[in-house]
């Protein structure tokens, strides 16, 4: 039982399950709005890493597009149902993929007008090489918008972050809760705006970035 709990196909189905039961009380009271804000100029293809359960589908604009990756088949099941109930759902094309295998499928979809990150960056196992790989991707001039939990600033929290992350790891099928994204968005040499950092259980940034 405790072996398959830990396996990767048992925390992935999991995660299938549980995830967004798990998420619902914060995204009711913050994140959906957080959400809605960062998606609201969006328009054209968007790349979306990470599509999990497919909560955002709905949010982006009606008339943009979206080519989206998500390895776990159990997450993706529901971002495929929650497809089927919006008007147009061709305007999607999921893969059940990491990212990371999927060039030829970015090659063919290039360029994006816009590159999406949310809750993904603290999961993905080389972020900031991912990034990286992916700008080549966009078109000139095109945001990466981001919402990610962060490690904490205060001192404390930090330490119980770092204390409690390889069981949090294990368990949440390879989130970390020790990343921080902004500054290694920052050395990629990304350009943040209307950047803001809030709290809600987590630190989260939130922010619009460009390449310079
Ligand atoms: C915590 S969930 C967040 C899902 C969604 N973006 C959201 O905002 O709710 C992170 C997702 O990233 C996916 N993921 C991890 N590594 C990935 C990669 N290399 N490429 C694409 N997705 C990845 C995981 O399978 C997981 O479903």
């Amino acid at each position: 039982m405790l072996a398959s709990f830990f396996s990767r196909k048992g925390t992935a189905a999991l995660m299938g399950k549980y995830y967004d039961r798990f998420m619902s009380g914060i995204e009711e009271k913050v994140l959906i709005r957080r959400r809605k804000q960062l998606f609201s100029g969006l328009q054209g293809k968007i790349l979306e890493i990470g599509t999990g359960t497919g909560i955002n589908l709905d949010l982006f604009p009606k008339k943009t597009t979206v080519v989206g990756f998500e390895p776990n088949p159990f997450m993706l099941s529901h971002a495929y149902e929650r497809a089927a109930f919006i008007e147009n759902p061709n305007r999607f094309a999921l893969y059940n993929l990491k990212t990371e295998d999927g060039t030829d499928i970015l090659n063919e979809a290039a360029p994006f007008d816009a590159l999406v990150f949310t809750l993904v960056l603290c999961t993905v196992a080389q972020p900031e090489s991912l990034v990286r790989s992916l700008l080549p991707y966009l078109r000139e001039g095109a945001p990466i918008l981001v919402l990610e939990h962060i490690i904490d600033p205060h001192p404390l929290i930090r330490w119980i972050q770092k204390t409690i992350n390889p069981v949090w790891k294990r368990c949440a099928e390879g989130c970390h809760l020790t990343r921080s994204t902004d500054q290694m968005l920052e050395q990629i040499g990304l350009k943040a705006t209307n950047a803001s950092y809030f709290r809600a259980g987590l630190t989260f940034y939130q922010a619009v970035l460009y390449q310079t």
